[in-house]
């Protein structure tokens, strides 16, 4: 076999191993093998020297040829595997049959969604929210209410007092301890037909335990008009625990005592849990407390100036943590101010 057979045979065979590398690795042990120092191509052109004198300027450029066209085919499978490489890298990244990942976002506190949830339930029966200060005067949070100084209900309220001091030597600033001041501070500026709820913070002077904590939530409501009676204050309590907790809860009425309604009520469900019929939760009594209510006072409308024998009116106010602890079973408050998103995710 001729010197220029060989080298059209080492050209077929290179070529042809050429087509069959599949990565970096196999393109680099061709290189070695068809253009390194122990190449075939490599020692035909070092044995050029010993080729007769004719035959050096065909064979040396037949092996100069072949040795630059396999430099310019590797180049281009290197190109060609390397675009298949990152196309590929490319489809792996982007499997677009696979779920998105879905970013981490906020969410309201529960307390805020069912202050929301409730708003909207009593805004759609024609209240309207307000808000008030937290800071307030005993005025407004007691004496207004028809709770004067020495009056024994000041002390279901456990209050904290702000260190202030007026120029009569009296500490009358305090947390407000109800949403009811409200009540007041509404009816001085605005005439009746009244309808309104105010959620809001509240403040107790608490021990905290599993169902105390010294800042909790309330909403209030109240409805003044003419011709409000009691029946007003159960049909649009009823419907709004209906509406809240499910048509079939059943809900009822008791007496109590609020220094500011007359007569005073409390409105209990049924409890969650056993369904009526007793249980840990609800201390065997199958029914759970959620708020007091009753008809306005004539002396708490007398002293805003609004005639207790043209206008009647109901008010209620509602604790709110209550509300999810029974709607989810959560059986420690302290769970909502203390910022575990373990919990707060849940909701
Ligand atoms: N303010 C009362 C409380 O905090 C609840 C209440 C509001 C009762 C309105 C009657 C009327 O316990």
């Amino acid at each position: 076999m001729s010197v220029l057979q060989q080298i059209e045979g080492l050209k077929k065979e290179a070529l042809g191993e050429l087509e069959n590398t599949g990565d970096a690795g196999q393109l680099e042990a061709w290189r070695v093998r068809h253009l390194g120092k122990k190449s075939r191509l490599n020692e035909v052109l070092r044995s050029l020297s010993s080729l007769p004198v004719e035959d050096r300027k065909t064979v040396g450029g037949a092996a100069n040829r072949l040795k630059a066209e396999l430099e310019e085919s590797l180049a281009n499978r290197e190109e060609v595997l390397g675009k298949q490489h990152t196309a590929s890298a490319r489809v792996e990244q982007l499997d677009i049959t696979l779920p998105g990942c879905r970013p981490p976002i906020g969410r309201l506190h529960p307390v805020t969604r069912v202050i929301g949830e409730m708003s909207r339930i009593f805004t759609s029966m024609g209240f309207q929210v307000v808000e008030g200060p937290e800071v307030e005067w005993d005025y407004y949070n007691f004496e207004a209410l028809n709770i004067p100084k020495e009056h024994p209900a000041r002390d279901t309220m456990a209050t904290l007092w702000v260190d202030y001091e007026n120029e009569k030597g009296e500490r009358p600033m305090l947390m407000r301890t109800h949403t009811s001041p409200m009540q007041v501070r509404v009816m001085e500026n605005a005439e009746p037909p009244l309808r309104v709820v105010v959620p809001g913070k509240v403040y107790r002077y608490e021990a905290i335990d599993a169902t105390h904590i010294p800042m909790f939530h309330q909403i209030e409501g109240f409805a003044i008009d003419t011709n409000i009676t009691m029946a007003d204050l159960k049909g649009t309590l009823y419907e709004f625990a209906h509406r809240f907790f499910g048509r079939d809860r059943k809900a009822r009425f008791r007496c109590d005592y609020f220094p500011f309604v007359e007569p005073g009520v409390e409105m209990s469900i049924e409890c969650a849990v056993c369904k009526g019929s007793g249980c840990r939760l609800c201390g065997n009594s199958g029914w759970i407390e959620i708020l007091g209510a009753g008809m306005i006072h004539p002396r708490v409308l007398e002293r805003v100036n609004i005639d207790p024998q043209k206008f009647s009116g109901f008010a209620f106010g509602m604790g709110i943590e209550r509300i999810p602890m029974l709607r989810y079973g959560i059986d420690d408050i302290r769970l909502f101010y203390g910022s575990d998103l373990r919990f707060l995710r849940q909701f």
